[in-house]
């Protein structure tokens, strides 16, 4: 049994010394020392021996398995340094190298516009609505029919405005101005609110309209509230907006839902008023409708027009961004170059 005892070490001390791997040790490890390895295969023979010969060869097979526990640890080690190192040669940053470049992404210039003009309203009292009240696909009721537009008005012409086919009355919102509707609705005065938002129309793409635009709709219902009111509220944001250098008019106008109307200009900013291609040579270019609440939408929301007044109004933020940055062409905003954006 000793000879066969150290027949196994010759093996296994061989086997080491060949090994050149840490999964070549758990093989010979394994092979040997397991459960089921040589070693213990002879161990369990023990008990067939004298008191005497089982000490001796105890004694020799434990001897054996410490040594080879101790050159299997030790070529362990050996392995696992050389195999890390081959690891950390493999994985080496070189931290010379330049960065891959990020290019940093801007606010878009319609979004920026519309932090600017909400700013403004804020610090002049309004708030703005919740995205609930101001939705892009909306009903006639709200975009037409309460905003005293008749069932007839060529604005609700399938020409203009897009309708769906989720149902026969529904449709992308062609203005703002529903959410008058869903506000005085849901609140009673005062109501001082603005609605930014995204309109759709059926227009033919050119230089000056897109099918699609932004809006910011403002609201101001109270005891009291006069056209003059209106007219401090605009002029007070025209001239924060552009300085107040710039010189504005207001014009009457009609809108179903308000009484009187007005269109307000600011000198075109391409020519200083002396007339050109962008403004057709009339020096002025529109960026608001507004007027006083006609009396028949508060009474369709239930708010007492013998009480209450108010004013509202509605802006084209493309027109507004166009005048404040001398943009000519609308379509600018909407086909994603990044040599125009990337200017804001
Ligand atoms: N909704 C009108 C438009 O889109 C603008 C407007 C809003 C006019 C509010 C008066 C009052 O042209």
């Amino acid at each position: 049994m000793k000879e066969q005892l150290e027949k196994i070490y010759s093996n296994a001390a061989a086997d080491i010394s060949k090994a050149a791997s840490i999964s070549d040790l758990d093989q010979i490890r394994a092979k040997y020392l397991s459960r089921k390895g040589e070693f213990n295969e002879i161990k369990k023979n023990l008990k067939n021996l004298s008191d005497e010969d089982k000490r001796v060869i105890g004694t020799l097979a434990n001897e054996i398995t410490v040594k080879l526990e101790t050159s299997l640890k030790e070529k362990h080690e050996e392995f696992y340094k050389i195999e890390l190192n081959k690891k950390l040669q493999q994985e080496r940053i070189d931290i010379t190298l330049p960065g891959k470049f990020i290019p940093r992404g801007k606010i878009h210039p319609i979004t920026s516009t519309t932090n600017e003009i909400v700013s403004i309203f804020q610090s002049l009292g309004f708030s703005v609505v919740e995205s609930a009240q101001s939705p892009e696909v909306e009903t006639e009721y709200f975009n037409f029919d309460m905003l005293n537009i008749p069932k007839d008005h060529p604005a609700r012409d399938v020409q203009d405005t897009f309708y769906t086919k989720l149902a026969s009355n529904v449709v992308l919102r062609s203005q703002t101005s529903g959410a008058q509707i869903h506000v005085m609705e849901e609140q009673k005065p005062p109501i001082r609110v603005i609605s930014p938002g995204r309109v759709y129309r059926n227009e033919n793409i050119n230089a000056r309209k897109n099918n699609f635009f932004h809006q910011i709709e403002g609201l101001y219902v109270d005891k009291n509230i006069t056209f003059g009111d209106l007219k401090g509220v605009l002029n007070e944001f025209i001239r924060l907006y552009f300085g107040s250098s710039r010189p504005t008019r207001f014009r009457s106008s009609f809108f179903p839902f308000t009484e009187p109307s007005a269109e307000v200009d600011v000198q075109c900013i391409m020519c200083q008023g002396k007339g050109c291609r962008t403004c057709s040579g009339t020096g002025w270019l529109e960026i608001l409708g507004a007027g006083m609440v006609d009396p028949n939408v508060l009474k369709g929301v239930g708010i007492d027009p013998e009480v209450y007044s108010g004013f509202a109004f509605g802006m084209g933020i493309e027109r507004l961004a166009m005048l404040k940055y001398a943009i000519d062409d609308i379509r600018l905003f909407f086909n994603d170059d990044l040599r125009f954006l990337k200017q804001f």
